[in-house]
């Protein structure tokens, strides 16, 4: 008797143990890539990059291209994503496999690594916050300083020239939707990374790679214009109204990056929360970044299920992130 009693509580441990172990065994690493004006080491991102890593349990890392906050305005796209792939394939932790998350125009650093980064290590979800994803239509908020004056001054006045192409980093996917023309010609990321005017089927079939997308839009967002522009929405070309929706646009009726065969095979989740550019509460943190940084589908449902386990969750009812300074 005793015996048996002993076999079943050792079976039933084993059987715990077994329901446990993967949790943490499995969890790939995920990488932040920060918005302009931002930097790794300080303030919002540093605590949020931590915050994922507590509650997911895996690796995080927020890599920073440059020196942060100034070549972040000033650094053109298509050099960050080489420094950013250089970066990624160096660190041997990403080696099996990885999740990205993007913070506003980080969002084109993530993407431009998964589309143009020959031989770096494979991603396996891409979580966007606030990414400029189909361009935006008007000048970031830089600031009240002399510099920044300077920049709107320039963008404005001259963004698809090579000049200005080569030294701020807005102007990579800036789209100013009465100027498609000049945006086609002088435009050097945004139109390569969307596959609008020459297509790369590479490119597609590296961003359709992905195992799942997310996208998230803020509701209160005036950083972005338009701010469906985090889910893919724009204006029609030639026009500032109105706003179509991501599925009306053609780079997702022409399939050109893939956006639409991962959307209709379930990939893709359009998300909306409440707050101003890159403003996110914790709780929507927890719902729709942590799941998809926790090893994989089983471990998501198991994520609301355990989650007293996992998380301080009651301690950190009502907090917000601020991830962005300048709102
Ligand atoms: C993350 O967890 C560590 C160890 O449990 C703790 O010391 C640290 O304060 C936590 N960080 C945050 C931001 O919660
Ligand atoms: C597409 O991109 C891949 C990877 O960068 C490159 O090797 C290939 O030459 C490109 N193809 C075309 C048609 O430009
Ligand atoms: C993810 O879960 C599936 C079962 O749903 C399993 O077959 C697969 O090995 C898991 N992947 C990893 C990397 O753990």
């Amino acid at each position: 008797m005793a015996f048996k009693s002993f076999l079943m509580i050792f079976s039933l441990i084993f059987i715990v143990s077994l329901a446990l172990i993967p949790r943490t065994a499995y969890s790939i690493p995920f990488v932040v890539f920060h918005g302009f004006s931002e930097c790794c080491s300080i303030g919002g991102v540093k605590r949020f990059t931590t915050l994922l890593s507590n509650w997911s349990g895996s690796q995080g890392y927020c890599i920073e291209i440059g020196n942060g906050v100034w070549d972040s305005w000033t650094m053109p796209f298509l050099k960050q994503t080489a420094i950013a792939c250089d970066k990624v394939k160096k660190m041997s932790e990403l080696r099996e496999g990885y999740n990205i998350i993007g913070l506003s125009q980080g969002n084109m650093v993530g993407r431009g690594i998964l589309e143009f980064c020959e031989g770096g290590p494979p991603v396996r979800n891409f979580i966007s916050l606030a990414g400029p994803h189909a361009g935006i239509a008007s000048v970031p908020f830089c600031g009240s300083a002399l510099v920044c004056i300077l920049v709107d001054l320039l963008l404005q006045l001259a963004v698809y020239s090579n000049y200005v192409q080569e030294h701020l980093a807005p102007a990579s996917y800036i789209k100013i939707p009465s100027d498609i023309d000049e945006y086609n010609k002088g435009c050097k990321f945004l139109p390569k990374l969307n596959n609008e005017i020459r297509r790369n089927s590479t490119y597609k079939e590296r961003f359709a790679s992905l195992q799942c997308l997310v996208l998230i839009m803020f509701e209160q967002d005036r950083i972005l214009v338009p701010k469906e522009t985090a889910w893919f929405g724009y204006f029609p070309d030639g026009s500032w109204t109105p706003v179509l929706p991501a599925q009306e646009t053609t780079l997702y009726t022409e399939d050109r990056i893939g956006l639409k065969t991962m959307d209709e095979a379930g990939k893709v989740k359009f998300v909306k929360v409440p707050g101003r550019h890159l403003e996110i509460s914790y709780s929507d943190m927890k719902e729709y970044i942590l799941p998809y940084l926790v090893e994989n589908a089983t471990a998501k449902l198991s994520i609301s299920s355990e989650s007293s386990h996992v998380c301080p969750w009651s301690e950190q009812k009502g907090e917000r992130l601020q991830l962005y300074t300048a709102n």
